[in-house]
């Protein structure tokens, strides 16, 4: 079933929280997920060693250059979901997990740093496009906003990427406590207490509609053919 990765070549653009909060939505749906955790930091990997689990969701952390593609078709076909959390660089674990993805989604903070990223990954999708000789889908969804007041910054990176027709999701993800606090509580946003955390109801609503944005992307795009761009071992 669909295989989503979130890139950005920058680090902090927000990856592994929006591949979370896609996870948590998917699974909360009664979906089984497998995530690639290829985030150095492992987050997702801690965060599921967590007293408080998530049912559906598995995590893999053992992951390399030679065998992800591999390893994300097989759990590709045991899975609802396969979403992967890759790291902010352009490295051949990126780019064999991009060539085999259904659907590419790149978060971008409202900064011109975020927006060269999420340029490079651009590039590196158009590249292996030729190479595996198939359309990639790819979004960008904004991160971290303001829900109060557009910025000037991201005004700017909205100008920049429709300028150069990129699909921009409608939803962005704003910055709320809620999303931080995932990662300390466990679970989903459905576990976290009002009480506790301020603005879940917000952040929940949030969620909802960015899962649901990504998800009709995932399911409508033509399903990738298996395909290692490069086989080469780190
Ligand atoms: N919507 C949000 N609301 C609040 N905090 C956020 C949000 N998105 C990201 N953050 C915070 O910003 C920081 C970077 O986010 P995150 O780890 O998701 O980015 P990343 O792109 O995965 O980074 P890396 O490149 O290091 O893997 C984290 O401290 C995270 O908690
Ligand atoms: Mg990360």
């Amino acid at each position: 079933m669909p295989v989503i990765s979130f890139a950005n070549a920058k680090g902090g653009a927000g990856k592994t929280t929006a591949a979370l909060l896609l996870a948590t939505e998917v699974a909360a749906r009664g979906k089984r997920v497998t995530i690639f955790d290829a985030d150095p930091q492992k987050w997702i990997s801690k965060w599921h060693e967590l007293p408080r689990t998530c049912k559906g969701i598995s995590v893999v952390n053992q992951i390399s250059p030679a065998s992800i593609t591999e390893q994300i078709t097989q759990a590709s076909e045991t899975s609802d979901y396969v979403i992967v959390d890759l790291e902010g660089t352009e490295n051949l674990i990126v780019a064999n997990a991009l060539s085999v993805s259904d659907l590419v989604v790149i978060p971008i903070q409202g900064s011109s740093m975020d927006a060269r990223g999420g340029a490079k990954i651009l590039t590196l999708i158009k590249k292996l496009e030729k190479i595996v000789r198939q359309d990639i889908r790819h979004c960008v969804v904004l991160t971290r906003s303001n829900a109060a007041v557009t910025t000037r910054a991201m005004k700017a990176v909205q100008d920049f990427l429709s300028a150069q027709n990129i699909d921009v999701m409608m939803t962005p993800i704003v910055e709320r406590a809620a999303f931080r606090d995932l990662f300390e509580f466990g679970g989903g946003l459905a576990n976290l207490d009002p009480k506790m955390v301020s603005g879940v109801e917000k952040a929940r609503e949030n969620a909802s509609l960015y899962a649901a944005e990504v998800l009709e992307r995932a399911i409508s795009a033509p399903k990738k053919r298996w395909y290692n761009v490069f086989r080469r071992a780190s």
